[in-house]
């Protein structure tokens, strides 16, 4: 049985990445912080609780185990935190990349994918945007997401390294049935955010003056269980190709405004009106996101699937259940 590391495999993304690599015959190694992630998320086969900063202790992990690839998604993901706390991003995503591409270099595990983001594209003019678009973060995280990216590319060679770097755009969804979906508290990403609030009742925040048809920020909808299983078509991949970096965008081709998800997400709850407060967009959000999925397509030979229908559908059904199991998410 290969055996895999997940880092951050607590979270949102991550979890659900550990339960598709179960379920593909993979052991699968989990080690999150719990800064964000639950341990009731954990789905794998051994879960660490562990800061991967912490060398001497993240070493001794992969001394134990023989990797056969690390799938890296740990770190922090707040645009606007991100410009407060510095120091806290960089520690979480630059110095904890450095750190765990070394020891995966040291350890001779062979293949590396990386949680990297669309917002590495900043403010872009032509759409959908490709792999080669000119990179310019607009915010810290963006910038975090970019010099990972870099170092783990130098770190790369064909007889030791090989790496994807996968730049999601919004990712949204849940695996009800599992019992998996989003955790931070308070919600970070539009569509928790609205779905939250107003399941209990309170006022939406739409942000409106972005440069758009209907002036909502339009973004690229993502699910969940398709981006896992890109997870896996690259380890496959990497497995089979020459070159020892890839950058590939994971979007759906599919884009919708806030003012467009705030309708669908009405019309599912079968609400009449949804109170709504008007705001403006916070520092580094651009105006669109779209993404070409031609290199997913051509070279992972990956289409999402998921309708948004589908992903809203198990979205609700989850901040239900969290509120209702509050104690078992919230401290
Ligand atoms: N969700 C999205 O739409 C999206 C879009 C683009 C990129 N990403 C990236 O994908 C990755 C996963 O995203 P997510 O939405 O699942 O986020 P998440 O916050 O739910 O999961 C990240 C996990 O990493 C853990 N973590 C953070 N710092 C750590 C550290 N130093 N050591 C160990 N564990 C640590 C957290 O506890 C958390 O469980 C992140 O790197 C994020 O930046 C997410």
């Amino acid at each position: 049985m290969k055996t895999v590391l997940i880092t951050g495999g607590c979270g949102f993304i991550g979890s659900h990445l550990t339960l598709y690599l179960k379920k593909r015959g993979y052991r699968v190694i989990v080690i999150d912080n719990l800064s964000i992630g639950r341990k009731l998320l954990f789905r794998g086969n051994k879960f660490y609780k562990l800061d991967i900063n912490n060398k001497k202790k993240l070493n001794s992990i992969f001394e134990k185990y023989n990797f056969e690839a690390v799938f890296h998604l740990a770190g922090l993901s707040k645009l606007t935190d991100s410009f407060k706390k510095k120091n806290s991003y960089k520690k979480n995503n630059i110095t904890s990349t450095k750190i765990l591409i070394d020891l995966v270099k040291r350890n001779n595990v062979k293949y590396f994918i990386f949680s990297s983001s669309a917002s590495v594209y900043g403010k872009q003019k032509k759409f959908p945007i490709k792999e080669n678009a000119k990179t310019s973060p607009i915010s810290y995280y963006g910038k975090t997401k970019l010099i990972c990216e870099n170092i783990i590319k130098k770190n790369c060679s064909n007889n030791s390294l090989k790496a994807i770097s996968l730049r999601y755009f919004n990712v949204i969804g849940s695996n009800f049935k599992n019992k998996l979906g989003e955790i931070h508290n308070p919600p970070i990403h539009l569509i928790p955010i609205f779905v939250k609030n107003i399941l209990k009742d309170k006022p939406v925040k739409l942000r409106l003056n972005f440069n758009t048809k209907d002036k909502s920020g339009v973004r690229d909808y993502i699910d969940v269980g398709d981006i896992v299983k890109a997870h896996y078509f690259s380890l496959q991949k990497l497995k089979e190709t020459k070159k020892s970096f890839y950058i590939i965008n994971l979007g759906s081709k599919t884009f919708y405004s806030a003012k467009q998800i705030l309708e669908l997400i009405r019309k599912f709850l079968e609400i009449k009106k949804v109170r709504i407060v008007y705001s403006v967009k916070k520092k580094g959000e651009p105006d669109k996101l779209l993404a070409s999925s031609q290199l997913a397509s051509s070279f992972l030979k990956w289409k999402p699937k998921i309708k948004i229908s589908e992903s809203l559908k198990n979205m609700i059904l989850w901040e239900k259940y969290k509120i209702k199991q509050k104690k078992l998410f919230y401290k």
